[in-house]
């Protein structure tokens, strides 16, 4: 019997042909995220779910599905899953880490540079017909990029991947992770450790990388953005969750820390109501880190064939609660 599959989008191409392949699978073909009731309703009698961030997948959906051997979520990010609720019940959860570092990483350089050198803000000035004079050597001052010093929060493999690219800019690269890299890799990538105190009050620029956990909830707050320069710049790519979004606005709104970029907010989307698209000094993109045809393929292309694997009784290429293997062995 085919397996019973369904999915709360239409993951890229060719992610759902894949599975449509080997599976009965059922397409949720809205953009807005699922009527809780509809999920519930429609996990009933699947042996795998395709989902998406923003989807709650915790104990009262995987009770409603008593046959799920299997979540595949297309993202890296898998905070949208209570892994414990899976775990025990010996469901997989694949995820799709690697394809999409590149991607994301470009982005938070992107809005690095942006932010610092007020192109956002640039543009709606020339747009609203705001530019007066040819040239005018006090106007529109920004930050350096160019051997400024970067501290990044978060040194895994986008973490890494935006040293990388701060390399071509000759920064000075910080860095604050739960554990220390190795020598050798730390020499290679020119970055130096750093406690995460140490490491705001250093930077010109700081870039968040951190998965969002209980741990990573609100980790920079009021106390943490009076630890920076007045002139820095804060950029998260990450989880809006892991900044305190209202102690931002208003350390923002006093002009310190000097700017933002934002691609991820406490809420998505943003709320109309937020304190943030009131500000010149923050430049704000809608969670599009990830957001480039080839990396969007590749996310579709990793999600289908980690259901595809746990569905035919292997295990996710990329997963993660191995521990669920051992429940589902009955070990
Ligand atoms: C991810 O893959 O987690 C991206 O942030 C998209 O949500």
């Amino acid at each position: 019997m085919r397996p019973k599959v369904f999915a709360t989008r239409r993951i890229p191409s060719p992610g759902t042909e894949m599975i449509a392949e080997v599976c009965d699978v059922t397409v949720y073909e809205g953009t807005q995220a699922l009527d809780r009731k509809e999920l519930l309703a429609s996990v009933r009698g699947i042996d795998g779910l395709v989902c998406i961030p923003g989807d709650r997948i915790d104990a009262e959906v995987l009770d409603a599905a008593p046959s799920l051997k299997v979540i595949s979520t297309c993202s890296v990010g898998y905070e949208h899953i209570d892994i414990a609720e899976a775990t025990k019940r010996g469901v997989y959860i694949g995820y799709t880490p690697e394809v999409l570092t590149d991607a994301t990483a470009d982005l938070a350089f992107a809005l690095l540079l942006t932010a610092g050198r007020r192109v956002a803000e640039g543009d709606r000035c020339v747009r609203a017909g705001k530019w007066q004079g040819r040239f005018d050597l006090g106007f529109m001052l920004g930050a350096p990029v160019w051997e400024a010093t970067l501290g990044i929060i978060g040194f895994g493999r986008i973490g890494r991947a935006v040293a990388t690219r701060a390399g071509g800019f000759r920064m000075k690269v910080l860095y604050n992770d739960a554990e220390r890299r190795p020598e050798a890799e730390e020499r290679g990538l020119n970055a130096e450790y750093r406690d995460l105190d140490g490491l705001l009050a250093a930077s010109d620029f700081v870039s968040i990388h951190v998965p969002y956990l209980k741990e990573t909830h609100h980790l920079i707050g009021m106390r943490e953005l009076r630890l920076m320069k007045p002139t820095a710049i804060l950029v998260n790519t990450s989880r809006g969750p892991v900044v305190d979004e209202a102690a931002l606005a208003a350390a923002l709104k006093e002009g310190r820390p000097a700017a933002a970029g934002l691609d991820v907010y406490e809420r998505e989307p943003l709320d109309p109501a937020s304190p943030l698209l009131g500000l010149e000094n923050v430049t704000l993109s809608p969670h599009i880190g990830s957001a480039t045809g080839p990396t969007r393929s590749k996310m579709g292309e990793t999600a289908a064939r980690n259901l595809l694997a746990a569905l035919g009784g292997g295990e996710p290429v990329y997963w993660v609660n191995p521990d669920a293997a051992k429940l589902r062995r009955g070990t």
